[in-house]
């Protein structure tokens, strides 16, 4: 799961339409996209654990909003990748059918997104082999990703999947030809992984006419402010820092009461100076749809407690349908592996397609 939290104010949401025309960038920052029948996106979480706000605010809002814009959107269930950093992926079926959850309450919706786990689509894996014979073991120790995972990792040893799992994520955009992918700023040399290979299979296989099989993939960045945990550290389940999609009230007014904040009683917005007082105030922001400024401004002189009062209420106000239609949806388990297996369904057949394109300009046939 992208560890990093970042939140995208909804005052930059009508962010320019024009970034996508550089064309030759690998990275762009908005919201809104340009003809958007012409894209395909790709994007996807390790099911560890359930989402939180930070993930709702840094992409499964952006997610949806281009689901409703007409994008084809591909949701990805990394489940192989959980065994990069741990021996045993545990409670994999829960954690998967409950990041499904997150999902449709969020409001992905299974007709328009194809939502899959990868390790249920055999030719995906498969791309896996002739990518790992385009990049050199130097290149792969090098991603400073991987190599902070294997810094923060609780295993004795690093194992081979760690260092090859930004190839399988290769694999994970660019089986479906995915040209756009919703990422945060950790995931950047991962991408960066993606188009190198797109590049190098496409100059050492073309097809017969000269035309290449992938397209380059762009990461789709949103230019957001980091929603930091209730500690002020990066927002994490595993910090006991982050509230829930799903947490109920009670649970969400506990985590926000049990917040970092300073002594100053004048509230303002100054994520520089008070990085913990600013985070309230802007989940406060984004749940109300409003400036930062403006939350902090009518706070005033109210101290901590009436900051943590009004941040509780504006995340209990706005996600109440959104919990309430999860309450409905995890009463059924059934949907959610139906979900999971009609999405497996139509990634397979692209990716059995794709495949076969691959071999064949290899000359495997
Ligand atoms: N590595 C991503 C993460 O930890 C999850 C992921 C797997 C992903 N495959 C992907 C993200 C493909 C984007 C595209 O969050």
């Amino acid at each position: 799961m992208t560890t990093s939290a970042t939140a995208t104010a909804s005052t930059a949401s009508t962010a320019s339409t024009a970034a996508l025309t550089a064309g030759t960038s690998d990275r762009t920052a908005q919201d809104r996209i340009d003809d958007p029948s012409s894209h395909r996106v790709l994007t996807g979480d390790r099911p560890t654990g359930p989402l939180h706000l930070g993930h709702y605010f840094g992409t499964l809002q952006n997610r949806v909003r281009l689901q409703d814009q007409g994008v084809e959107m591909f949701v990805l269930v990394a489940d192989y990748q959980v065994i990069t950093d741990r021996d045993i992926a545990d409670r994999l079926a829960e954690h998967t059918e409950n990041l499904v959850l997150d999902y449709l309450a969020a409001g992905l919706d299974p007709e328009r997104a194809t939502i899959f786990a990868h390790s249920a689509v055999p030719a995906l894996n498969q791309l896996l082999l002739p990518f790992l014979s385009l990049v050199s073991v130097a290149e792969l120790s090098r991603n400073p990703t991987v190599k902070d995972e294997i810094a923060h990792s609780s295993q004795a040893a690093v194992n081979g999947l760690m260092f090859t799992y930004p190839v399988h994520q290769a694999a994970d955009i660019l089986f479906c030809k995915a040209d756009l992918v919703p990422v945060g700023q950790d995931q950047l040399p991962h991408l960066e992984v993606a188009r190198t290979i797109a590049r190098r299979f496409n100059e050492r296989y073309p097809h017969a006419d000269g035309s290449a099989v992938f397209p380059r993939p762009r990461a789709l960045l949103s230019d957001a402010p980091m929603l930091l945990g209730t500690d002020g550290g990066k927002m994490s389940k595993s910090r006991g820092n982050a509230v829930a999609l799903g947490a109920d009230e009670d649970a969400t007014a506990r985590t926000i009461r049990g917040a970092k904040t300073d002594a100053d009683r004048r509230i303002s917005y100054d994520p520089v100076g008070r990085p913990e007082v600013s985070g309230l105030v802007l989940l406060a922001a984004l749940c109300q749809d409003r400036d930062p400024e403006a939350i902090a401004e009518e706070i005033g002189d109210g101290g901590a407690a009436a900051l943590k009062r009004t941040v509780i209420d504006s995340v209990n106000e706005y996600f109440r349908p959104l919990r309430a239609r999860r309450a409905e949806l995890a009463a059924d388990r059934g949907h959610l592996r139906q979900v999971l297996r009609e999405g497996a369904e139509r990634a397979n057949a692209i990716a059995d397609a794709t495949l076969a394109e691959v071999r064949e300009v290899m000359g495997a046939i």
